[in-house]
């Protein structure tokens, strides 16, 4: 004990009596030096007082042997092994499966009884058969067991579990491990002060949770996934597929450790070895996500408290007066009549039908909130969402078999539909359907689906002596009981126990929504945003990122929220632009704008009685540098809709961390005020206030200035200052990339009619490449069909070639201009396949050339130089 170091130090005690009694009770060693901490009454980790020593029971192998795709055991519980909390398993099954080359599977469950695994489909077709070759080595230690996965190529020790602190008992399964590096990502939804996490003892609890975001408590999502950059710049990536309340913790070892309170260990390591293979690999299994349909990719417009669907009327047309690009207005629970679902206020929203009649005879869509809560005070037979819900038995239950009942925004008893029960189809599709009778809405927004109840557990509270809703292990959640602002968790789902279930609540809700647009809009793309996630969500619902404040700091951490959820495979993401909570100002809105115009979803959202914050409530300075930036954002659309393809059939991320494309250049691994959409462009927005100037990293390359074209840095790999005037963001384009564009329009639909135009940034041996995709924006099977364009570009030797991939999908708009950028001679002649002569503008390294009906077609575009 005395001679461990403090990077060896494992917590062996994390709750209740921390003292040296209890510690010797667990046979663990004692040493006061700890830097744990109260900070207002709850506990800040630090080095523990009290840690596993160097040799410590826990559980040996037997029976290991190889199967067809990779190995068995089964681990047997020591006899020495200390009760520390109760109902140990003594015998655990431990399967070791090798996916593929690039992706090992390794679970441990209770070998004798079947214990609740989370019933969401992964990757159908498993079990593998055994690849060839393996990216990894898996190497196990019989006694005390633990395992190893390693990289073959470098001999990098990815996992290494010989950490002692292994523990499965039914409601507390501990495992620590061995981290390559300290370059921690992703975790969960959390708001963190910055991107790349810090390892000096931070703890990440998964439980989905209604609570304003703050540093330290869980928020809203569950993905207990995280994606590692090791020393030498390959990644990796682990996920631990399990949707119980978990602590997860990170300690300058650097290491982690899992605490988790129910289901099993089941472990996936994906082994990359680049960044976006990590993503890929974690999306090949686990789903990949939805395309939104093309009007989605434009600018949203919403707020809590209208209040009248006048007001709403008012604020759209004052910012279509503006002319600010709009293509979907929104209202909140404000539209519904006592908050309650599926339901209109018959006065303050009397018209709202003419209304959503005039936004799409504008050309734009109407998306509604819809909350999980269906009322239950309600006279019988009065409301019928309440009425058919009894009547298809789809709320969830009590401990007594009878509807569980909490209160939300009605501020009287509701029920929870229960999104896992088989009738749950049926249920939420006529609920929808009827609402549209009224309401012709385009799309959903599901909120409060942690789900959020406003009274611990019920009406009624819950079953005091049960150990499920007082489990021996308390992860470190918001309200400490696991009940707080939610259902009981010994609330029945048709899929199980709340306890188990809590936390898929949201994916649940968002699978039965895609579900009843896919029959309302057959065959459309579905438009869902959800705020709780879960794993594999991406295939159901976009996401928001929940009630940020009108702050700097919310500003800034959502760029790290939006790259997070673009690992998680949930890539349409975007957080309330001008923020939720508070108050925003001029300045703050027009920054924020200047970055949530280039976040996948990009909606401008406001808490009840703030201030307006919509484009048009500004002055008239700040509305047009607020249309500006939208219209930049318009302008890239094909781009966006080319990447949010990559993002459905390929896994890819739309935005990214600079270090997804420079994984080699640590410089890249702590940024976070910067980032990468697709490859070619990288933004640089302002994140504090009074500030004209900013630094801004340029990775190795050359870097365009987007506005003007011109080159900034010719190598990169170095931080400059740039001018960040109030009406500007700095857009910069690199080097090797062709950029599809459209001249922009004030809808998506009208700017999808304009031609194609290529930015093509040469490197330094002229090349460049570079894609779009097009489609008719709407269909949902697509890719299935293979009902699009596709065609690729690739420059080199002075000579721009199509290719097309894939041409099924025939209304491709025609191609504009090509301008060609970071030529090193001057242009004196331009020919159009081989024979035509075109006309082009030259002009400071850069050729503009006006083509016509390329897109469809193979095609060159020659240079020769003087
Ligand atoms: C909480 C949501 O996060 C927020 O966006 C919404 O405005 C309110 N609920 C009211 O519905």
């Amino acid at each position: 004990c005395s001679t461990m170091a403090d990077d060896d130090r494992f917590d062996c005690l994390p709750q209740g009596d921390i003292s040296e009694a209890s510690c010797m009770a667990r046979g663990c060693c004692w040493n006061q030096r700890s830097s744990v901490q109260m900070v207002n009454g709850t506990v800040k980790l630090g080095l523990p007082a009290c840690f596993y020593p160097y040799k410590y029971p826990t559980y040996r192998l037997e029976n290991y042997k190889e199967t067809a795709n990779g190995f068995e055991g089964t681990l047997q519980r020591s006899k020495d092994a200390k009760d520390i909390y109760p109902n140990p398993i003594n015998s655990l099954r431990l399967q070791v499966i090798f996916d593929t080359a690039q992706r090992l599977h390794v679970k441990i469950t209770d070998a004798t009884k079947d214990r609740y695994e989370v019933p969401l489909p992964v990757l159908p077709g498993a079990p593998f058969s055994k690849p060839d070759t393996t990216l990894y080595d898996f190497v196990v230690t019989k006694e005390p067991f633990s395992f190893q996965v390693k990289r073959k190529s470098t001999g990098g020790v990815l996992v290494d579990t010989a950490t002692n602190t292994f523990a499965f008992y039914d409601q507390f399964i501990q495992i620590s491990s061995l981290l390559p590096s300290k370059y921690i990502y992703g975790l969960g939804e959390h708001t963190d002060a910055h991107f790349l996490h810090s390892v000096n003892w931070k703890q990440f609890t998964m439980w989905t949770t209604d609570i304003y975001p703050n540093l330290e408590t869980p928020l809203y999502g569950v993905h207990p996934f995280y994606f590692s950059m090791e020393e030498d710049g390959d990644a990796n990536g682990v996920l631990l597929f399990n949707s119980n309340a978990m602590d997860v913790i990170l300690q300058p070892t650097p290491a982690i450790t899992y605490r988790t309170i129910g289901g099993v260990l089941d472990f996936y390591f994906f082994l990359g070895p680049s960044p976006q293979d990590v993503t890929s690999q974690y999306m090949e299994l686990l789903g990949k996500p939805q395309m939104p349909p093309y009007w989605a990719l434009g600018y949203h417009l919403c707020r809590w408290g209208y209040g009248s669907v006048e007001n709403t009327r008012k604020v759209m047309e004052r910012n279509l007066a503006a002319g600010i690009p709009l293509d979907a207005q929104w209202n909140d629970i404000d539209y519904m009549d006592k908050n309650k679902d599926f339901t209109i206020d018959g006065s303050k929203f009397n018209g709202i039908t003419e209304f959503v009649n005039e936004v799409h005879a504008k050309g734009l869509r109407y998306v509604v909130i819809v909350d999980p809560g269906i009322s239950s005070a309600e006279a019988p037979g009065s409301y019928q969402a309440y009425t058919d819900g009894l009547a298809m038995n789809v709320f969830v239950q009590n401990a007594s078999d009878q509807v569980i009942e909490g209160r939300v925004w009605t501020g009287n008893p509701q029920a929870y539909p229960d999104f896992t029960h088989p009738n749950i189809s049926q249920y939420w599709l006529k609920q929808i359907t009827d609402f549209r009778k009224v309401v012709p809405v385009d799309g959903l927004w599901i909120d409060m689906n942690e789900p959020s109840n406003f009274v611990d557990g019920s009406m009624v509270g819950c079953p005091k002596d049960s150990s499920l809703e007082n489990p021996p292990y308390l992860p470190n959640i918001a309200g400490k009981t696991l009940n707080t602002r939610t259902l009981c968790m010994t609330a029945k789902h048709h899929a199980g126990l709340h306890y188990n279930l809590h936390s898929t609540y949201g994916i649940y809700q968002a699978k039965a929504t895609q579900a009843a647009l896919l029959q309302v809009f057959p065959n459309k793309r579905p438009f869902v945003v959800s705020r709780s996630t879960f794993v594999g969500q991406g295939q159901y619902s976009a996401h928001w990122t929940g009630d940020e404040s009108s702050s700097w700091s919310d500003l800034q951490t959502s760029i790290g929220d939006i790259l997070n959820f673009n690992m998680f495979g949930i890539p349409f993401v975007g957080a309330d632009i001008c923020g939720f909570g508070d108050n925003a100002t001029e300045e703050l809105c027009l920054r924020w704008h200047q970055l949530g115009a280039f976040y996948p979803f990009s909606r401008n959202h406001n808490a009840v009685s703030n201030r307006d914050q919509d484009p048009a409530a500004w002055s008239p300075a700040a509305t047009e540098a607020i249309r500006t930036v939208l219209l930049t954002r318009y302008s890239l659309l094909p781009y966006y809709s080319t990447l949010l393809f990559r993002a459905s059939i390929s896994g890819h991320t739309v935005v990214r961390p600079l270090f997804f494309e420079f994984a080699h250049d640590k410089r890249t691994y702590s940024i976070d005020a910067q980032f990468l959409i697709g490859s070619s462009v990288m933004l640089s927005p302002v994140t504090t206030p009074n500030t004209t100037k900013i630094l801004a990293y340029l990775p190795e390359g050359r870097w365009f200035d987007f506005y003007s074209l011109k080159k900034i840095s010719d190598k990169g790999g170095e931080w400059i200052e740039l001018d960040a005037p109030l009406d500007k963001v700095n857009v910069h384009l690199r080097e090797g990339g062709i950029v599809p564009m459209q001249k922009p329009e004030v809808t998506t639909g009208k700017t999808r009619q304009n031609p194609i135009d290529l930015v093509v940034m040469l490197d330094k041996t002229g090349k460049a490449c570079g894609e779009v995709y097009w489609d008719d924006g709407e269909q949902m099977d697509v890719l299935q069909k293979g009902d699009f364009s596709l065609v690729q570009f690739e420059m080199k030797n002075g000579k721009l070639k199509s290719t097309v991939v894939n041409d099924k999908y025939k209304d491709v708009p025609a191609m504009g201009s090509v301008r060609v950028v970071g030529l090193e001679r001057t242009v004196k002649k331009v020919v159009w396949n081989g024979g035509e002569e075109v006309d082009f503008v030259f002009n400071d390294h850069t050729v503009m050339v006006k083509v016509g009906e390329m897109l469809g077609k193979e095609s060159t575009v020659a240079m020769e130089f003087e």
